[in-house]
């Protein structure tokens, strides 16, 4: 069965740019980011590595390792690796998994066969320190991610992990936040001395916790 959120990710070692990586011990105590991408030498994908590239230190800050994959051989990532950096102006700074087998690719369910039956999609996994998924987004070949959507994302993930807060539509690390459902108001007293606004009873909104 595909993998859903709450499940535990699989763990796997691989070959990659950086050498040989067993996905547990890359991610320590962390948290972590598996992404797909279809192909070397492609046009989307280029962009989108160096854009990783780019946003690494802010992966880095919020305790997070990045991990690339497509089913191209190691070899050929490292041969693409100096277009990234000429074209991007950013050179690969996370390991990219060499997949040609689709070993990972299958047990991460990164290849659909009807949208094509030998690549990968542009799968998202993003894994909690716990092992556990919590999040996946699918794109397809054509269209590049927004890697700063899943920055908000974890900031997003990293503070329900810490304060019992979600987080409304649209929301970006600074504002607001509202207080989860399955916190009753005794406890949310507790929580957030500070107050919040009840614009209903299950919509109460506080500020961003700190910390
Ligand atoms: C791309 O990265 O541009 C791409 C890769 C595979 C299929 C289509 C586009």
């Amino acid at each position: 069965m595909a993998l859903q959120l709450g499940d535990t990710a699989p763990n796997f070692k691989a070959d990659t740019t950086e050498g040989p990586i067993d996905l547990y011990e890359y991610m320590g105590d962390g948290w972590a980011v598996l992404f797909s991408h279809p192909k070397d030498f492609t046009p989307v994908c280029t962009t989108e590595l160096g854009e990783v590239a780019r946003l690494k230190k802010e992966f880095d800050r919020r305790g997070v390792k990045v991990l690339g994959l497509s089913v191209d051989a190691v070899k050929d990532h490292t041969a693409w690796a100096g277009d990234i950096k000429e074209t991007q102006g950013y050179a690969l700074n996370f390991p990219l998994i060499g997949d040609p087998d689709r070993k990972i690719s299958d047990l991460y369910g990164m290849i659909h066969p009807n949208a094509n039956d030998t690549l990968t999609v542009r799968s998202v996994f993003v894994i909690g320190p716990d092992k556990k998924v919590k999040l996946m987004i699918t794109y397809p070949a054509s269209t590049g991610r927004n890697f700063e959507e899943i920055l908000r994302v974890i900031d997003s993930l990293q503070l329900t992990a810490k304060h019992s807060v979600a987080t409304p539509v649209n929301w970006k690390s600074g504002e607001d936040c509202i207080i989860v459902p399955s916190v009753s108001d005794e406890d949310a007293k507790k929580k957030f001395p500070g107050g919040w606004k009840a614009l209903k009873p299950y919509l109460r909104i506080v500020p961003q916790p700190r910390g």
